[in-house]
């Protein structure tokens, strides 16, 4: 379903009549917080520090109005350093937006960096080349902040991002067959940039460009609406689309991506963000022994060049079965041949979705953090991709990523829909609305 009313979940960009940009505003939460540690090591204190003045050996001696004064000072004092130590509720901050310059590209475009910050310490950065997520940091369990997202430090590594690690992805996420389709009767022709498909838009695709940005702050939410004016003919995609994505992080936890796009000329459309996610932490290793749900009793297998073959296949009884939440790693090596096409999971699965509007797409719980992360989504689909092409990639502070070190939930249309008649259509007419929303919800447990 292309056309959709803004949900009423998020008031959408077309309600936003007044724009903060709250520059100057400081990052400012964690200033009343102490480490975990330091504040255990305090708590240990206390009970050493109480021992003496309760249970003195000379305690005969001391009379016992002046022992309970004493044990009363020291609550005061050491009350502030024990209360809550080490929850996540340890991690104080104010919502706040702030832009900085990022560098610019080779053909001289400046790149803004903007991040983004809600009460709980939650923090997400996103930069205009590319509308791509630079970081995402949210609390564990002990309340310990890190970036579970894979990246780069510096532009320079964006520039020759090639897993599109946080990039927004258009005019055509996912693969298109042969880089060939028809609208109207027309044969279109996109360049093959993964074997003999087109995948994710093309050679420059809207991971590839500069958007412009503005920031906004309401009571409970901060966020940056990015625009971007693609081309008739843009990397042989046809009409002028005018395509604006919202991105919103709120005190509920809550971050959202709200794309639209208009057009002049009926194109097929397929927008989505491609963060490669790490629970725990950007650099820390396999994501093989996190936890996923897949709101999913269907997926769409594929033929060797990972394009769907048109079928759409029960999950059950099969490695794709995700429906109870199950260990991503724990049939990843299965004999199975859509899990070899794929080098492991990189593959489609149909949201179960009663109509229109947000559902439950997945759930992944990392057990060594405790962090919780929650994916909603207005679209049909979500590709379930365990980073089995990742390589060695440098990636932010020196980290390394390999095979397996983060997983994507790009939520999307089906790849190839504008080839495949009995798919959901992508294809946005001129008068219509293209309208999606996914929301990442943030916690952990
Ligand atoms: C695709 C993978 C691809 C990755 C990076 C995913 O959306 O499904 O096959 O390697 O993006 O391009």
């Amino acid at each position: 379903m292309l056309i959709r009313k803004p949900h009423s979940y998020l008031s959408g960009i077309a309600k936003i009549t007044k724009l903060h940009t709250g520059l100057d505003s400081g990052l400012r939460y964690g200033q009343n917080s102490l480490p975990a540690d330091s504040l255990k090591g305090r708590c240990e204190m206390t009970k050493n520090f109480l021992q003496p003045i309760l249970f003195d050996s000379n305690h005969q001696r001391t009379p016992m109005i002046r022992r309970m004064f004493l044990l009363f000072l020291s609550c005061l004092t050491l009350i502030p350093f024990c209360a809550g130590s080490g929850g996540p509720s340890s991690t104080q901050g104010a919502l706040m937006v702030k832009k900085e310059a990022f560098g610019s590209t080779p053909d001289g475009k400046a790149v803004e960096l903007y991040t983004l910050a809600n009460m709980h310490g939650i923090e997400v950065r996103v930069m205009t080349y590319g509308g791509i997520v630079v970081s995402v940091k949210t609390p564990d369990k002990a309340g310990h902040l890190a970036d579970i997202t894979l990246g780069f430090d510096t532009l320079a590594g964006y520039l020759a991002n090639k897993p599109y690690f946080g990039a927004l992805v258009g005019r055509y996420g996912n693969r298109i067959a042969n880089g060939k389709f028809a609208v109207d009767g027309k044969e279109y022709t996109l360049a093959k940039n993964n074997g003999p498909n087109s995948l994710h838009g093309g050679l420059k695709g809207f991971d590839k460009v500069v958007w412009q940005a503005e920031s906004f702050q309401k009571s409970a939410e901060v966020g940056v609406i990015l625009k971007y004016t693609s081309a008739n003919g843009e990397e042989g995609y046809p009409g002028t689309l005018h395509v604006t994505v919202t991105y919103t992080l709120n005190d509920k936890n809550e971050f959202s991506i709200d794309y639209h796009a208009i057009t002049d000329k009926a194109t097929p459309i397929n927008l989505t963000n491609h963060t490669y996610f790490n629970l725990a932490g950007e650099g820390s290793g396999s994501i093989l022994h996190e936890e996923l749900m897949l709101n999913a009793n269907h997926f769409t297998p594929v033929d060797s060049t990972l394009i769907p073959t048109g079928k759409i296949a029960s999950v059950t009884g099969t490695p794709f079965d995700f429906t109870k939440s199950t260990v991503v790693g724990s049939r990843i090596n299965n004999k199975d041949e859509q899990l070899e096409l794929g080098g492991g999971y990189d593959h489609n699965f149909v949201i179960n979705r009663q109509g229109a509007g947000l559902v439950l797409a997945a759930r992944v719980y990392a057990p060594t953090t405790g962090r919780v992360l929650e994916v909603d989504t207005t679209q049909p689909g979500v590709q379930f991709y365990t980073g089995n092409f990742l390589d060695g990639i440098h990636g932010k502070h020196g980290h390394i990523y390999n095979k397996r070190d983060a997983l994507c939930l790009e939520t999307q249309h089906y790849p190839d829909s504008p080839n495949q008649p009995s798919f959901p259509s992508t294809i946005l007419k001129p008068g219509q609305t293209y309208h999606e929303i996914t929301v990442w919800r943030f916690s952990t447990r």
